[in-house]
């Protein structure tokens, strides 16, 4: 991993570098580290650039962040990411008054009291300044970054979202016959003991909204009920205009990219997402934001048909959680995604910055 996180004091940077440690281990440089000489004196830039590109080569993984764009931009090109925070300025201002006490970088909380109201004033004009430290030369930055790079605007969607795949296959890795259908499936499933659902009961009360391509959608309308009850359900589609008649009013139908998606549902409070579809589930990949698949292998090899996976930007690593072979002959692997598949998105709780 190697990611920059840039945005305003109080943006979440710091909170979102813990977070992105946690689920998988990498070094964290605060740019406050390399920024001054003492005070609020800021250093001559070569010298704090120098010490980052050092400190860089001596990490194999790696997030930097901090809102000094011209530290950032002669060590933008060796980011894989670069994550802008710009959650506004109101929230950022919410996260500088409620933080607590930073040792690190005051001797007393008084001290750092005292140095609230010249912060907020700071913090507070972040749309308007034209330095290192302002919005016009964040976004400049971001803009002029060619790599993978992802902007959190809604402090709502900021709330650690998460993107499930739970999912049956062939064998050979197909979600459907190349018609859509999924009679074999079906056979399958109705050979399962009764009372066995492998899963999918627990699995499904974890989730607050269903995000499913319009192909997947048409099929669960062929089905003789709406199998989901009151369960938030986000359709995919750019032919769909509004929700068909008769399609209970807990569907939405949108056009949207994944990242909006999740933003859009966060806000809405649904921060565990169930994502079907393939190639929904494709493109919630490609834009790394699945955190977990759960994948029922069926064991039959179906030739031709649906394919779950696609093509990827980059090799993406699993780690798997769990396994069971069931005695009718599923076999069922719960994985989590590595670090390409999209930490969940950043948190306001906690400290900011
Ligand atoms: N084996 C299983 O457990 C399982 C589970 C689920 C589904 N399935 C099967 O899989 C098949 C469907 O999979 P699929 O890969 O063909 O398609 P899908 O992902 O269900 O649907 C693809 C469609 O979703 C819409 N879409 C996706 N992302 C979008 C976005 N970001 N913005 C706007 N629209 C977006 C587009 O609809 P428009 O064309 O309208 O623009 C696209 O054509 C069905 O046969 C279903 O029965 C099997």
């Amino acid at each position: 991993m190697k990611v920059i996180i840039l945005g305003n004091a109080g943006a979440g940077k710091s909170t979102l570098a813990r977070k992105l440690i946690a689920r998988q281990p990498a070094a964290r440089l605060s740019l406050d580290e390399v920024a001054f000489q003492g005070g609020t004196e800021r250093r001559p830039l070569q010298e704090s650039v120098e010490d980052v590109r050092r400190w860089i080569s001596e990490q194999d993984s790696w997030i930097i962040e901090g809102c000094y764009a011209d530290i950032l931009e002669p060590v933008l090109a060796s980011a894989d990411e670069l994550i802008f925070l710009n959650p506004g300025v109101e929230a950022c201002l919410a996260h500088c008054r409620s933080r607590p006490w930073e040792p690190e970088k005051f001797s007393s909380r008084d001290e750092q009291d005292a140095n609230l109201d010249n912060l907020l004033q700071w913090v507070g004009s972040y749309e308007t300044r034209s330095d290192e430290y302002g919005l016009a030369r964040h976004r400049a930055l971001y803009e002029s970054f060619e790599g993978k790079k992802r902007e959190f605007c809604h402090p709502e969607a900021y709330a650690s979202s998460r993107c499930s795949v739970y999912i049956a296959t062939s064998l050979d890795g197909c979600i459907a016959r190349s018609d859509g259908s999924i009679d074999w499936l079906e056979r399958a499933n109705a050979a399962v003991p009764a009372g066995e659902d492998c899963g999918y009961a627990d699995f499904i009360q974890t989730v607050d909204a269903i995000v499913m391509g319009r192909a997947t959608f048409d099929k669960v309308l062929s089905f003789p009920e709406w199998p989901y009850g009151s369960l938030p359900v986000y359709v995919l589609s750019t032919t769909l205009r509004s929700r068909p008649a008769g399609v209970p009013d807990s569907v939405q139908v949108l056009s949207a990219t994944p990242h909006e998606v999740v933003e859009r549902a966060a806000a809405a409070g649904h921060h565990h997402l169930y994502i079907d579809g393939g190639r929904t589930i494709q493109g919630f990949l490609k834009a790394g934001l699945i955190t977990e698949l759960t994948i029922t292998l069926i064991p039959l090899l179906l030739g031709s048909g649906i394919k779950l996976f696609g093509d990827l930007p980059a090799d993406t690593n699993l780690r798997l959680l769990s396994s069971r072979a069931f005695p009718f002959g599923f076999v069922q692997c719960h994985y989590a995604l590595c670090q390409q598949a999209s930490p969940p998105m950043p948190t306001l709780e906690g400290q900011p910055l």
